[in-house]
């Protein structure tokens, strides 16, 4: 792709007008600089001026696939000419296709019968997955994690736990008891994953333990919570892994008190861990799943809930229980069956734990030349850079934004070519580079990411040294 001095479209005159008559309440202004881009192709965005930037974190992870992937495009392209627009009241072919892939996945994967409810955007998704938490308990106190993020509409912003996006709406009198999420370089026990596993487990059994904890009544063997929400990896909260015992435990503790388990999917579904449910790497079977995001692979908005069969049989969960106009809409479904389609046809499994085994060895290559990487770690092609001070501890949220902003600049000579670098930052403490790369980055790509992500850093360090002298 050749870098055209002129851009096509006029940048700057946007970006003023854009100040004047866009909301900033979006998440576009965490930039210093918000960047327009105008093209997008394989593991790439390009900017006005052509130029490539490769992406590390792809519209966080709605696009396992790739940008602009040719196989979901033709099936866009074909329910265009064929069925563009259809109100949700009637049936179409692909919804129902869509639904039965997704309950036969669910179906291998946990030897479980159910069925599936479409909407639109993830949080919409948790929304109606918290009416079926209340309508099957009879509760509307829910538990979640601390560090764990649900959406932003009013009843995923309850259960989520940064104060936050609460802070400026109100009271929330729905909202969850947040536990603590087993977090190994940040437990108690640092670095020490089955002392911190153990620490965890024991603060939820310990909310079961008598009434006076405020959440349970022995009793009547009630307690006040109608189920857990769970990611398997937490997202937004900066791709923590648990130790691979640890929701087991918590599963158990959960049948034993009637809580139900919410397995939110939204971000780490579709194979980005290596497995079609993050979940599955857990051996824990859980009574809802909603996902969104890769579901479409980023293209028209379609999320879900897929609900065990006496969960969200019709004559619990009737008609009109949950709608919105643009659920199952047709583009979405037929996007979706190709992307099912797709999974079917290659063993992603086995590629996406190669690819990953592989980036994570680069990324250790390079915390080991920078003592200001905390930590790094992985599961399939959700990975994390634990971004801190120089003592490798103390997180350090400028070098993490740093980062973030120079690879937007799209000045980084790598291999001959310059690029920028597409990051996204998550964690309790906003330190840590969560990279989502497309399923499909190829070995060459994977280079270019670990080279260029050096860069960055590299330069970020400079930068913030020369930052702490003014
Ligand atoms: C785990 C998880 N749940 C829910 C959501 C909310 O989804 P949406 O942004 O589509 O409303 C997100 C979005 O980032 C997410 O990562």
């Amino acid at each position: 792709m050749n870098v055209s001095d002129t851009p096509r479209i006029d940048q700057d005159a946007l970006l003023e007008v854009e100040k004047r008559v866009c909301s900033y309440g979006d998440t576009v202004h965490y930039a210093d600089k918000p960047k327009i881009f105008e093209r997008c192709e394989g593991s790439y965005l390009y900017d006005v001026h052509g130029r490539a930037y490769l992406d590390l974190q792809m519209w966080y992870s709605a696009v396992n696939l790739g940008y602009a992937n040719p196989a979901i495009s033709n099936a866009i392209q074909a329910q265009m000419a064929k069925l563009p627009q259809l109100a949700c009241q009637y049936l179409h072919r692909e919804k129902i296709e869509l639904a039965e892939m997704l309950c036969h996945s669910v179906e291998r994967a946990f030897g479980l019968r159910g069925r599936v409810h479409f909407n639109v955007g993830g949080s919409q998704a948790i929304e109606d997955a918290l009416k079926l938490v209340r309508k099957h308990t009879g509760r509307q106190h829910m538990l979640a994690y601390q560090g764990g993020y649900h959406g932003r509409t009013l009843g995923a912003s309850a259960i989520t736990s940064s104060y936050r996006y609460r802070e400026m709406f109100g009271e929330f009198g729905d909202r969850a008891l947040f536990l603590p999420f087993p977090y190994t370089f940040r437990s108690p026990f640092p670095g020490d994953a089955r002392m911190t596993e153990q620490y965890c487990v024991r603060e939820f059994e310990q909310l079961f333990e008598h009434e006076y904890t405020g959440a349970w009544n022995p009793r009547t063997g009630h307690s006040e919570f109608g189920a857990l929400f769970l990611e398997p990896v937490q997202g937004t909260g900066g791709y923590v892994i648990p130790p691979p015992q640890y929701f087991k435990r918590i599963a158990r503790i959960c049948r034993d008190h009637g809580v139900l388990l919410v397995d939110d999917e939204i971000q780490m579904g579709f194979y980005r861990t290596g497995k079609m449910w993050a979940i599955e790497h857990f051996e824990v079977q859980p009574d809802i799943i909603v996902f969104g995001k890769g579901l479409t692979n980023g293209m028209n908005p379609l999320s879900g809930i897929w609900a065990r069969e006496e969960l969200i049989a019709p004559s619990v969960f009737g008609p009109g229980s949950t709608h919105s106009t643009f659920a199952s809409n047709t583009l979405g479904t037929a996007a979706g069956v190709e992307v099912m389609r797709l999974f079917q046809r290659k063993d992603y499994d086995t590629l996406v734990r190669e690819k990953g085994r592989c980036f994570l060895a680069g990324l250790r290559e390079v915390a080991r030349r920078h003592s200001e990487i905390g930590e790094v770690d992985g599961l399939g092609l959700a990975l994390r850079m634990e971004m801190c001070e120089s003592d490798g501890r103390t997180p350090s949220r400028r070098l993490a934004d740093k980062m973030f902003q120079i690879g937007l600049e799209g000045d980084l000579r790598v291999d001959g070519e310059t690029i920028g670098l597409i990051l996204d930052i998550g964690g309790y403490y906003k330190n840590v580079i969560t990279l989502a790369p497309s399923l499909e980055i190829s070995d060459k790509e994977m280079e270019r990411a670990l080279a260029a992500l050096e860069m960055v850093l590299v330069r970020a360090k400079a930068g913030t040294a020369a930052n702490d002298e003014r």
